[in-house]
């Protein structure tokens, strides 16, 4: 089962570049969480200051009672192994094959022997669909398949936390969808903690069971996926939702003019909340809550026609004071 990754304060910058200050979310042990934000705001600088590749101004990463920031670098190498990491282009080495990228982790962190080593790697390719494709080099396959051939490697250490850098950037819908439903499965399978950055809005719709959404140097909200797809918040409310009209702008934030113009126009409604994906096994996600729940329980009516086929019929629809879809 995965672990909580509880953070708490954290502030990084790079010289007097500032790239996000106070950042405070806990990641629950086994849920999957969706970070959102514009280009530059510093997801990819969260994911390495998670995993201990970069180090935070101030502020703590308390994983299993530990805080990681205060780690001496041997201990660090230790908590590493609990993390699997897909990054944005797979981070595969160019001159080695799938096979060899795979195993290595293994060969580096382990006393595995050879058939050991191999048992892992197979199961770990034929778990991302790449049987077959051992001797590959990662510059003769596709974008899809490197960005498999990099989670098979992120999975050999049986992480139980694992983190996404834009898993879908480059994919075509198809293949994002195909890709969401294997993290899904993943996570129902294993239970791992899972923290996925994407720029997709279907992703974040339906995947997680949470989301949160950097934003001006700050996590403008994290929570559970119900808060955030029916918040009236201007920037959650325009980035999840994909409009053009709110306070971002197309490079930053929009002046106090663009702000004017805008003011009059009326914003389309919120649309329903989906259903969340299930795995492709017909089993309940390990974390799985009643669709409505959270809406019901803290007195929010969600958007018109959210929760439909809610077998239990207690979704949140049935709300006194629900708006009329
Ligand atoms: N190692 C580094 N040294 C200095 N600046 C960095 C480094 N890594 C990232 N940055 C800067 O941090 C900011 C956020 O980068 P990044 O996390 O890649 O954004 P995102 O993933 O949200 O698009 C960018 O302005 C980038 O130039
Ligand atoms: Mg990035």
């Amino acid at each position: 089962m995965g672990v909580e990754i509880a953070v708490d304060g954290l502030t990084k910058s790079f010289g007097s570049q500032l790239i996000w200050d106070d950042v405070t979310l806990t990641l629950p042990a086994g849920e999957i969480s969706v970070m959102l934000g514009p280009s530059g705001t510093g997801k990819s600088v969260f994911l390495k200051t998670l995993v201990g590749l970069l180090q935070p101004d101030r502020g703590s990463i308390v994983i299993d009672g530990r805080d990681i920031t205060r780690l001496r670098e041997a201990d660090l190498y230790e908590v590493r192994k609990l993390f699997g990491v897909l990054f944005q282009d797979g981070a595969l080495f160019g001159s080695m094959n799938l096979y060899d990228n795979i195993a290595f982790p293994l060969r580096e962190h382990t006393r595995k022997s050879e058939a050991e080593v191999e048992a892992v790697v197979s199961q770990k390719m034929d778990l991302v669909g790449l049987t077959g494709a051992e001797d590959k080099l990662p510059g003769e396959i596709s974008g899809g398949m490197r960005k498999r051939a990099g989670l098979a490697r992120a999975l050999v250490l049986d992480p139980q936390v694992l983190l996404f850098d834009e898993p879908d950037s480059g994919l075509d819908p198809v293949r994002t969808a195909y890709l969401n439903q294997l993290i899904v499965d993943l996570n129902a399978q294993t239970g791992a903690t899972c923290l996925i950055v994407t720029h997709d809005i279907n992703t974040a719709r339906t995947v997680p069971d949470n989301i949160g959404l950097l934003y001006h140097k700050h996590l403008a909200m994290f929570g559970p996926r119900e808060m955030l797809l029916s918040s009236e918040e201007p920037v959650v409310r325009q980035f999840l939702n994909a409009q053009r009209v709110g306070p971002i702008g197309m490079s930053e934030e929009k002046d106090a003019d663009e702000l004017a113009a805008e003011s009059g126009q009326e914003l389309p409604p919120l649309p329903p909340i989906p259903p969340q994906l299930e795995p492709s096994d017909g089993s309940t996600r390990p974390t799985q809550r009643e669709p409505g729940a959270w809406c019901r329980d803290n007195g929010v009516t969600p958007p018109p026609g959210s929760f439909r086929g809610d077998a239990t019929g207690s979704g949140a629809l049935s709300t006194a004071g629900a708006a009329p879809a």
